[in-house]
């Protein structure tokens, strides 16, 4: 594993081209973001994009955005509402009470380090700060088909869908087995929220269909402000 000195911070616009590169390595092809949607996030909501910094270099980079929410239910049901297409412009509301982490990433050669964790944390200290209700990530279940082709290759993907429904998949741990008490979930992007404290607040088919390691599934999840 890589080793140095990690830090979390508010992230600078300066670093633009490393912010892209790294949030495109982690979120893989068909889930890019472009310069113009960062630059837009940093006009609307600078404060809510919080890069990881390993050895002064960027290798993490988490978004967010501000929305008046009394339930979950009341979340928008697509990446794409939520998150305006990744612009922010339409969907953030500085009067809101709620904030929503709607995208992180961490360079490949930084995973397992607790950045993405940390970089979540950040954001739950920013809430606190700005006097809000809640925090939320609109999150994906990124491992979902790596879960099937590494356990029910033979199946199509309509069979798997039906034998291991998202629900069910969101309980198994690493060995593809119902999970025992203090395990991770085999999920890397909903088992890093769920062992940070975060629970699953609302399951979302069709919430972002362009991802395909996702089968298309968002899952919102909430994380405690006290
Ligand atoms: C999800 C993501 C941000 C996690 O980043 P990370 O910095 O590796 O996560 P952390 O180190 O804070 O959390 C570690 C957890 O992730 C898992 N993990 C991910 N990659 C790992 C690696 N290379 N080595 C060890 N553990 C890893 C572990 O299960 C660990 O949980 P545990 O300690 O309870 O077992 C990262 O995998 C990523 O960028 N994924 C692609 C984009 C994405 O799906 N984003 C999430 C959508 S909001």
């Amino acid at each position: 594993m890589t080793s140095g000195t990690i830090t979390i911070k508010r992230a600078d616009l300066k670093d633009l081209d490393l912010i892209v590169a790294v949030n495109n390595l982690a979120w893989g092809s068909g889930l890019e973001s472009t310069k113009e949607d960062f630059i837009e996030r940093f006009k609307v909501f600078p404060e809510g994009e919080i890069g990881a910094y390993l050895n002064d270099k960027l290798v993490g980079i988490i978004s967010s955005l501000i929305i008046q929410s009394d339930s979950p239910e009341d979340v928008p049901s697509s990446w794409a509402e939520v998150s305006d297409n990744g612009r922010i412009r339409n969907s953030h509301n500085p009067n809101g009470n709620s904030l929503v982490c709607f995208s992180v990433g961490v360079g490949l050669e930084a995973r397992g380090m607790n950045l993405g964790r940390s970089l979540v944390n950040a954001q739950a200290d920013l809430a606190r700060r700005l006097g809000l209700k809640k925090v939320y990530a609109y999150s994906r279940p990124s491992s979902y088909m790596y879960f099937k082709n590494k356990f029910y290759a033979n199946l199509s993907d309509e069979g798997f869908l039906v034998q291991i429904p998202i629900e069910k998949y969101l309980t198994l741990g690493k060995d593809g087995q119902p999970r025992k008490t203090g395990e991770s979930l085999f999920d890397l992007a909903i088992g890093m929220h769920d062992s940070n404290g975060a629970h699953i607040a609302r399951i979302i088919p069709r919430g972002r269909l362009e991802d395909k390691d996702s089968y298309g599934y968002n899952v919102l999840l909430e994380y405690p402000l006290e």
